[in-house]
């Protein structure tokens, strides 16, 4: 038994270490700063109560970025002095973030022990390699990131810090083998327990899915897909999945190594950078002479994120969402004894409102950022959630699982297939869309984003959008002269949200203008940039008439994206003529 000894190392607080949208994240260069890292952990530690740190088990782990490695070797020498029992980490470190949240609740060590909670270390779709981002954020012991409560919290630690703790003496543990390694410290044993980075979330998809009947469904020979994991942690899910569970063909997975650059991507999962994906599916000009397969994906660097696409056909996140939660009781074993309810972050298209209207189903509308879910599921009132921003997921965990979205679509694709295997045609993944939208509507839909603006200009535009909603008299003038042929703005407002669970209350969460025809265009800055701001505008209009549900996205929402652009003067304040990324 290797014994350690704990060093306590005077400190001092080093700024911008504030949690954003989905925890601290920022250029590899700062977290390797001295005492960067050391600084958060234990302001971490400190934030948390005590016996949820001395004496508990924490999980840490992430999507294998560049700079994981050393990392988590801090992170466990840390833990080792601040008096935490046990850690486990995932194989090689890797553990994608919905497999930490499955983790957590479900993974039983020594004695039926279970965690306290994990750090994930990951800064999801921003690239990663030497000179790009890193990430860190803490989850709960329901699996969920940590609240607002702990986040200030860890917040004002950060600006106070004085000291931090850690076990210098510890040596490196070996994260590649599986198995156990135990230390002796000052407060008795400490254990490392590496284990299989995918069995505990395998087994949570095979209670959720019938992968059987989606087995059936890979083995048609008209079926085929493509699985893009964009050299993210997905990767090993997806071989552990859909080749080895499902008996997918090796072809069928592209990207599916985890690279700790992401070999050079950009890891998120859009029509912008998934292009390899985009390509093979037909959806770009070079691939119009292909036979594309009947169903693709991808997924973000750590796996929460999930992009749907049929043969040259793109699904929109938020008719994702809501087309699942329209299928889920028949098509997903799961849910076979109904919705508890569904909701959707607030920028998020409201096609799931109306399946939820249809099927008389609770609803909920929250801020952006999947910790607001949490506390509904936690309260038994949500069953299926999601955002526009390639999100999806549902109450099995905590975080939003860009796997369980592709196993939730292939369990429809199947259900329904099953009687028509054997026939001329599979129903794709566009007549399931194109049905959906003959029975509820459909609702157009884009996001134009602005990277990396600079931080007062982004400001500035925000503060008029919000003094330009003062009198709805001269607002609805000002639009009907950029463009006379959009509805009348019924409300214009800032979105505040009050928790049904626990009554906290959320202020300014974007810049809404509601217009009465269901219109909307909303105003954000990104919360999960590392440099400069990001403006996201949401632009979304609804069409009831199934004779003109077929339009090209771009063309139907033109003139509301023109209104969106003139009334935040958006060219004038930032010098920005197009947007970076338009979703
Ligand atoms: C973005 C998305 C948001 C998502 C978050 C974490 O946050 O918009 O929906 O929850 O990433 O994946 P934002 O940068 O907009 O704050
Ligand atoms: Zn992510």
């Amino acid at each position: 038994m290797v014994l350690f000894t704990v060093s306590r190392k005077e400190t001092s607080p080093i700024q911008g270490q504030k949690p954003g949208t989905s925890g601290l994240r920022k250029k590899v260069t700062v977290f390797k700063q001295p005492n960067y890292l050391h600084n958060f952990v234990q302001a971490t530690f400190n934030a948390l109560s005590p016996n949820k740190v001395r004496g508990a088990t924490i999980v840490v782990s992430g999507d294998g970025r560049y700079f994981s490695e050393e990392a988590i070797q801090i992170i466990i020498k840390m833990a080792a002095a601040n008096g935490v029992k046990s850690i486990w980490v995932g194989q090689n470190g890797l553990l994608s973030t919905p497999a930490v949240s499955a983790v957590i609740r479900e993974r039983e060590g020594k004695d039926a022990t279970k965690a306290a909670g994990g750090f994930i270390l990951t800064a999801s779709h921003n690239p990663g390699g030497p000179h790009e981002d890193f990430g860190i954020k803490y989850n709960m012991e329901n699996g969920g990131p940590a609240p607002e409560g702990i986040t200030d919290k860890i917040y004002v630690n950060t600006t106070t810090i004085k000291e931090y703790f850690i076990a210098e003496d510890l040596p490196d543990v070996d994260i590649s083998t599986v198995g156990t390694t135990s230390f002796t410290g000052p407060e008795g044993s400490f254990d490392v327990d590496v284990f299989d980075s995918t069995d505990h979330y395998v087994k949570l998809m095979k209670s959720i899915f019938d992968f059987e009947s989606i087995k059936k469904l890979l083995a048609s020979p008209k079926f085929s897909f493509c699985y893009d994991a964009l050299h993210g942690v997905a990767g090993i899910y997806a071989k552990r999945i859909f080749l080895e569970e499902l008996g997918a063909d090796e072809s069928s997975l592209i990207n599916c190594t985890p690279k700790d650059d992401f070999g050079g991507g950009h890891p998120d999962p859009n029509l912008t950078y998934a292009k390899e994906l985009v390509t093979r599916m037909g959806l770009s000009k070079s691939s119009s002479e292909i036979d594309p397969p009947e169903f693709g994906a991808a997924a973000d660097g750590d796996a929460d994120r999930n992009m749907v696409l049929g043969k040259r056909f793109f699904v929109t996140p938020s008719d994702s969402v809501a087309i699942i939660a329209a299928n889920a009781v028949q098509a997903i074993p799961y849910f076979s004894s109904g919705l508890k309810g569904v909701a959707r972050s607030m920028p998020t298209s409201a096609a799931l409102d109306v399946v939820a209207k249809n099927l008389n189903l609770k609803f909920f509308e929250v801020p952006t950022g999947w910790k607001f879910f949490g506390n509904l599921m936690d309260a038994g009132v949500c069953s299926v959630c999601g955002e526009e921003s390639f999100g999806t997921g549902s109450d099995h965990i905590r975080e939003k699982d860009g796997i369980w979205a592709v196993l939730a679509w292939l369990s429809i694709l199947a259900f329904r297939n099953k009687d028509n295997l054997e026939g001329d045609k599979l129903v794709s993944v566009q007549d399931i869309v194109q049905e959906h939208w003959a029975t509820y509507g459909r609702h157009y839909y884009t996001r134009y984003d602005y990277e990396n603006v600079d931080a007062g200009a982004a400001k500035q535009l925000m503060t008029a959008l919000v003094e330009s909603q003062s009198s709805l008299t001269d607002l609805t003038e000002t639009v009907k002269k950029i463009r006379a042929d959009v509805a009348e703005i019924a409300e214009a407002d800032e979105f505040e949200y009050k928790d049904p669970v626990d009554g906290s209350i959320s202020k300014h969460q974007g810049i809404r203008f509601l217009f009465r025809d269901g219109s909307r265009l909303v105003f954000r800055l990104s919360g999960t940039g590392s440099e400069g701001a990001t403006i996201r505008v949401y632009i979304e209009q609804y069409e009831k008439d199934p004779a003109k549900t077929g339009r090209d996205s771009q063309d139907a929402l033109a003139p509301l994206v023109e209104v969106a652009l003139k009334l935040s003067r958006i060219e004038e304040l930032t010098g920005r003529s197009a947007p970076t990324v338009i979703t």
